[in-house]
């Protein structure tokens, strides 16, 4: 699938932004002030973000019934021409009795931040209710308690949804030092053309990177190249949004990356480092479509998928929550993703007979070691290092700091 004159289209054909004009601004600012006030959470404010940008197009705004339903059931929505674009997680917005009590006969609400500035307008509005267990079961696949997203954000939520039309009054910032790596689909698009990319190939993250998540992008570049691409570009794109307690924290991720860039494990030629804002759900196979389908408006036409991609441990059995495989095969068939080239990956593990991370053969399991994310925060708390090839030093040295500034703390 040769990208013919310019990069693969939006969902939907026109990728939409949904925040107002510079010269609109103060007019819908003192319109938020006079509605019904909706105070965002964190995660709330991420997913304005990642509907702003259009990184869920055609999607404009928190999902209506009708969209939450379709979302629920066939992990896709339809469009008004009967076509079908992907869309697997529920993007809503949740509110308590008392607010839904507060709205009464509004058509519009304004969303405030915790800081109390007015974030966004929500227009032509429909409440209905939020059914938590069947969406959490229809998500995850289990109701198990300790599922992190669930507890942080839909457990203690209302039992009402509201959805409708977004107008996002100023860009949303965090002001965090990051913000010039959280380009928009539009700006990404613009880079890539910029660089004159014949293919743009993602890959999702929410991990430091060792040598066996850059083996499966240098071996894509290899790929792209064999296939007759000139000029791959890759879109290394670490998530984030909200993640659970024990992963690495987006600000020490992002530093990691840079050691990976700067010790010469990808290629800063031809690597475009940014941040996806949307919040981790941990929902496997379900969630990889998401990750998948916002970079499609992101201008990616290759999508790389590894072992158990956004999967976690199951909260309480002893295994993981899904099988390390179905979400490279789910990818491969969902609707809506026909367009996206997806190009699945064998698990990588270190192999001790050569010294470096590399496909695992099962015909030798003995000469594998696999190095699981706990093993590795082990070693770094301990100041012991992994094998050698297993990360870059500069890298592996982030995490080590990372792990020491916990426990100093
Ligand atoms: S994810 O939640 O963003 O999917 P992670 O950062 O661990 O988690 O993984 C990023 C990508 O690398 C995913 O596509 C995942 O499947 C892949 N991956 C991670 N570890 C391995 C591995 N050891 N072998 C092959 N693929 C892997």
């Amino acid at each position: 699938l040769r990208v013919s004159g310019g990069l693969i289209e939006p969902d939907g054909g026109k990728l939409v932004e949904l925040l107002v004009e510079e010269s609109q601004r103060d007019g819908k600012m003192r319109e938020a002030l006079s509605l019904p006030r909706i105070k965002l959470s964190r995660i709330d404010l991420e997913w304005v973000h990642v509907l702003s940008e259009g990184w869920a197009s055609p999607l404009c705004g928190f999902m209506r019934e009708s969209e939450f339903l379709q979302t629920l059931h066939f992990n896709s929505l339809r469009l008004g021409d009967g076509s079908f674009v992907n869309m697997s997680l529920p993007i809503v917005l949740a509110i308590d009795d008392a607010q839904k009590l507060r709205i009464g006969e509004s058509k519009s609400v304004a969303l405030f931040d915790q800081q109390g500035d007015p974030v966004a307008i929500l227009k032509d509005i429909e409440i209905y209710k939020h059914p938590k267990e069947e969406r959490i079961a229809r998500t995850w696949g289990t109701t198990a308690p300790g599922l992190p997203y669930v507890e942080e954000a839909i457990s203690h939520a209302g039992n009402w949804l509201i959805g409708g039309d977004l107008e996002v009054i100023n860009p949303i910032r965090y002001n965090d030092g990051l913000d010039h790596f959280r380009l928009s689909p539009a700006k990404l698009r613009e880079e890539f053309t910029r660089r004159n990319a014949d293919a743009v190939f993602a890959f999702q993250l929410r991990n430091p990177v060792h040598n066996g998540h850059a083996l499966l992008m240098t071996d894509t570049r290899k790929r792209l190249l064999e296939m007759g691409y000139k000029n791959p570009v890759l879109l290394l794109h670490p998530l984030g949004g909200y993640t659970k307690a024990d992963d690495v924290p987006l600000s020490w991720r992002m530093r990691q990356h840079e050691k990976v860039l700067e010790d010469g494990v990808l290629d800063p030629e031809t690597t475009v480092v940014s941040i996806f804002p949307s919040p981790m759900h941990y929902a496997g196979p379900t969630e990889v479509q998401w990750h998948a389908k916002a970079r499609i408006n992101a201008g990616a036409n290759f999508y790389i998928v590894g072992r158990d991609p956004a999967g976690m441990g199951h909260p309480v059995e002893k295994r993981d929550l899904y099988d390390a495989d179905h979400g490279k095969k789910v990818l491969s068939m969902a609707p809506g993703l026909e367009r996206l080239n997806i190009l699945p990956f064998k698990v990588a593990a270190y192999d001790k007979t050569q010294g470096k991370m590399a496909f695992f053969d099962p015909s030798r399991p003995q000469d594998f070691l696999f190095i699981s994310g706990t093993k590795m925060r082990t070693l770094a708390r301990n100041k012991e290092n992994p094998p050698d090839g297993f990360m870059c030093p500069g890298g592996w040295k982030v995490l080590v700091e990372y792990y020491d500034s916990l426990v100093s703390s």
